[in-house]
């Protein structure tokens, strides 16, 4: 295929996988299109690992990362504990939730460990953002950085041009994507609402011809529930420049998902795909459980800003996953979620995809024939 992102990058089809496991990147990247590594979760520690084992892999062939630069920041700094700042409330909350449906602790000497390793993980503060942002940028494959939630800052931007890489952002609507165009990206990703993750309150459907029209000659990639070859048609249809797609590959062999957090993705319906800040604090797609809802269903405890949230979920989330019940526990997800109902491979995907988008293009043209 050729669009404008497939010449900007020298890929052979316009399909770029999101996701936080590197084993989806490398694969999607191999296939023809572009994985990109979520790197909000890592450390910049982690970010340098997980870079040097899929550069080591990749033959050469380009990915992204996608960092966090988010405008509001929890009062948090490298040489304070995330986790001292948690309210008491706020734990004895989640603690009461847990204890009531017989979900027992974690034992003592993990709970500190896990604990200290997902705050570390999540607490995303700016300087851990520019220290990930420079080692992705020492990374030759890196071709792409893509900020996740808000606009990048102008001086990123320019940093990332000046490496000659190409600067992406997520949108959820008009004013969004004027506020990158601005800060000069490359190239916008339209997210509809329908998406896994943070997200906003327009659909695919209407958003991408929106932003296709008011941002051109910026290539708009559409992303927000597409999981087939039928969606991804849609979306070309719609203007994109390509497909960008998060949900699906959490039920491929390649994600880090456990199998229990896979059959729980494929026991769930579109409906459960439900938007919360029971998660991190800030409107996002997420599975429904009774750990959202009851966060969602009272109004004394409201959730914490974000990432204090996202933290203070970590080891009730953990101790539910443990001993398998699920029905406590969430993960970002999309309305795409109703169609994933068996584990495939990152290759099968790409394979169904392009097969039934050309299916599609034949089956249009035929009745253009007609
Ligand atoms: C589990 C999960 C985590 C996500 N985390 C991020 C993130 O850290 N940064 C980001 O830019 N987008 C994130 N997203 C959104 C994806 O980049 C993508 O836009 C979205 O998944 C597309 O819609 P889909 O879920 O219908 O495929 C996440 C999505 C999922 C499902």
């Amino acid at each position: 295929m050729r669009t404008a992102v497939t010449e900007m990058f020298g890929i052979d089809v316009p399909l770029f996988a999101f996701s936080h496991c590197r084993d989806v990147v490398l694969e999607a990247s191999k296939a023809g299109g572009m994985g990109i590594l979520g790197a909000a979760w890592m450390s910049p520690e982690e970010l340098e690992v997980s870079l040097k084992w899929i550069d080591e892999r990749i033959d050469g062939k380009p990915y992204g990362v996608d960092l966090v630069f988010p405008g509001t920041y929890a009062p948090l700094t490298d040489d304070r504990d995330p986790q001292a700042i948690l309210p008491e409330t706020h734990r004895k909350f989640v603690d009461n939730m847990l204890a009531a449906a017989d979900i027992p602790d974690l034992p003592d000497d993990d709970a500190k460990i896990f604990a200290q390793e997902h705050a570390d993980k999540m607490k995303m503060t700016p300087q851990d953002s520019e220290r990930s942002l420079d080692i992705a940028l020492r990374h030759s494959s890196v071709k792409f950085i893509v900020s996740a939630m808000g606009a990048a800052p102008k001086h990123v931007v320019d940093k990332v041009h000046a490496h000659g890489l190409k600067v992406g952002a997520l949108v959820g609507n008009l004013d969004h994507a004027m506020k990158q165009k601005e800060v000069g990206v490359d190239v916008l990703i339209a997210q509809g609402t329908e998406a896994g993750g943070h997200t906003g309150r327009v659909s695919s459907m209407i958003l991408w011809p929106q932003l296709v029209d008011a941002m051109a000659p910026i290539p708009v990639l559409a992303a927000g529930g597409i999981g087939r070859g039928r969606q991804f048609a849609a979306a070309m249809a719609l203007g994109a420049a390509g497909a960008w797609c998060g949900s699906i590959w959490l039920g491929t062999r390649e994600s880090d998902l456990s199998p229990v957090m896979k059959e729980a993705m494929f026991a769930a319906k579109s409906e459960d795909a439900v938007i919360s800040k029971a998660l991190t604090g800030k409107n996002c797609r997420i599975l429904r459980s009774s750990y959202t809802d009851a966060w969602d269903s009272q109004q004394e405890i409201k959730p914490l800003t974000f990432p204090l949230q996202s933290i203070l979920g970590g080891v009730p989330l953990r101790r539910a996953e443990r001993v398998r019940r699920m029905d406590y526990w969430t993960y970002a997800v999309g309305q795409v979620v109703g169609d994933m109902k068996q584990e495939t491979t990152v290759r099968q995907i790409f394979a169904e995809m392009l097969g039934e988008y050309v299916e599609v293009m034949e089956n249009m043209n035929h009745m253009l024939e007609e």
